[in-house]
């Protein structure tokens, strides 16, 4: 038996009684115990390491036995004849389980257990006293120093292989509970990453469904106030209606009435005072020639009501449940009118000049609410362009704030495919690059708190592109102008 002079110099700090240890010359071993396998058959070796067992006692006969059992029950067995040497070599290759002697040579077992408890690396190995002492003080100690276990001397061998057995056992399930805590540890952390995904995931649909109910509740205004605008207009038409019709009748009254006058001046020259009186009271002159300019303003008055009643109902068509024929040209203008009152200038701004050039555009299939809805913000946001360029008066008469509207179709080789185009183009400042790549993102706006909600370009993309299958595109020379270019299939 080679474990009684171990050697750090020349061999490595401990001795194999049974089996060498790793790397040495006939390393390997048997079977271990509890895996099932008898030892030292060479199918065993090959596929299940042994346990490992360190034997540290300074009694070579103890040696003997201890590793003659251990090894008979499928163990590999390694000695150290000191607490010294057993911590090198369990610092050089660790055991499985260490047995060790209370009373030796040197640092006894409870000094020895302790500093093995002590250092990180070897707390965990399992310890197992063995001890001639029945004193329960001293097995108490041993048991506070760390060990899990001991075995009295003298030994009996089925209940030291049982024990040992044991605490194989044990450590192996401790270490399979260990890494069945590293994997719940590690299943717990994707666990926690993916809640954090699917939160951030769930955070940006909320903030997308926030930002649709904004665009569906700006819709539902517009539409309800299109509704109310096609009421009013219903309701103004009636009236002016009656007014026109009865307009025509007034001024052929007028003209009769006006025709007896004059012959009745040219029949009496010379009236009675008493008429004579009447006439420069009532200053006949003045009405005679005024009431016919008169009838023709009040003529002119209720046309253009008729005219802002139809563009209103034009505007305002309530919207279908499925497209229809619409002439794109009649949109913007009625559009156009029911945005006269922020075109038509002020005291401090001439009018804004708008340029047509229509290309007589068939009818398109389409929603013709929501399809003015489109012209509505796109022509406003023009006009509110024009309002923020800040120009002196004689500037802007000389360059006036200029709307250029041109509807064209473009036609494909399958006449099916033809589109038709509208450029609402303005000769406003334009935008700095950084501000048109955001144009059409909901909530964007440059335009003071109170004054734009940023939704407008928003829904008119949506109208166009989602509802119409159409392009919506934009294009802009900083200090120049802007144009919008709407492009919508004829179907
Ligand atoms: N013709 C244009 N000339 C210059 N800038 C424009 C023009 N059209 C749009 N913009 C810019 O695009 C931004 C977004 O327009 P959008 O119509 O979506 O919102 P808004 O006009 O600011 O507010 P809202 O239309 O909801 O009242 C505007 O704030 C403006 O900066
Ligand atoms: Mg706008």
């Amino acid at each position: 038996m080679s474990a009684n002079a171990p050697n750090p110099t020349d061999r490595p700090p401990y001795s194999a009684l049974v089996s060498s240890p790793p790397g040495s010359p006939g390393g390997g071993g048997g079977s271990g115990l509890g895996n099932g396998s008898p030892p030292g058959t060479d199918d065993a070796i090959a596929v299940t390491p042994a346990n490992i067992v360190l034997v540290v006692d300074d009694n070579s006969t103890n040696l003997e036995v201890l590793s003659g059992a251990l090894t008979s029950a499928g163990l590999e067995v390694w000695v150290a004849i000191d607490g010294e040497s057993a911590i090198e070599q369990i610092h050089y290759a660790p055991p499985d389980l260490v047995l060790l002697d209370v009373m030796m040579p040197g640092i006894d077992g409870y000094e020895t257990c302790r500093r093995l408890k002590e250092d990180p690396a070897t707390r965990e190995l399992p310890i197992l006293f063995m001890t001639a002492r029945t004193d329960p003080a001293d097995r108490l100690r041993g048991l506070r120093a760390g060990a899990v276990d001991y075995i009295t001397k003298p030994f009996n061998q089925d209940e030291l292989i049982a024990r040992v057995g044991v605490h194989l056992q044990l450590r192996t399930l401790s270490r399979q509970l260990v890494a069945k805590n590293e994997e719940l540890r590690h299943l717990n952390q994707t666990l926690e990453e993916r809640v954090a995904q699917r939160t951030a995931q769930l955070q940006k649909t909320m903030e997308e469904l926030r930002e649709s109910q904004g665009l569906i509740a700006a819709q539902e205004k517009m539409s309800t106030l299109g509704e109310m605008m096609a009421g009013i207009a219903h309701e103004i038409n009636n009236p002016v209606s009656f007014l026109t019709g009865n307009l025509k009748h007034a001024q052929s009254y007028a003209e009769d009435l006006i025709r007896l006058l004059d012959l009745y001046t040219k029949t009496y020259p010379d009236p009675p005072p008493e008429l004579a009186k009447l006439a420069q009271e009532i200053e006949l002159d003045f009405v005679r020639k005024d009431l016919p300019a008169l009838l023709l303003s009040m003529d002119e008055g209720t046309t253009r009501i008729m005219q802002i009643s139809r563009s209103m109902r034009t505007f305002a068509r309530a919207d279908t449940a499925q497209k229809v024929e619409f002439s794109l040209e009649e949109g913007l203008d009625s559009t156009l009118l029911i945005l006269q009152h922020r075109l038509k200038g002020k005291q401090a701004r001439p009018p804004v000049v708008i340029d047509r050039h229509y290309g007589s555009l068939p009818s398109v299939m389409c929603y013709p609410g929501p399809i003015n809805q489109v012209f509505m913000n796109l022509l406003a946001n023009a006009i509110d362009a024009f309002e923020e360029r800040d120009r002196p008066y004689e500037e802007l008469v000389e360059d006036p704030d200029r709307l250029i509207l041109t509807t064209e179709l473009i036609e494909a080789a399958n006449p099916e495919d033809d589109r038709v185009r509208v450029i609402i183009a303005d000769n406003a400042l334009g935008m700095p690059a950084e501000v048109q790549a955001r144009i059409f993102d909901k909530s964007f706006t440059t335009k003071a708190v109170g004054k734009g909600t940023g939704l407008g370009l928003a829904i008119a993309h949506q109208i166009v592109v989602e509802r119409h299958g159409g392009t919506l595109t934009c294009e802009s020379v900083l200090g120049q102008g802007t144009r919008f270019i709407v492009e919508l299939p004829m179907e």
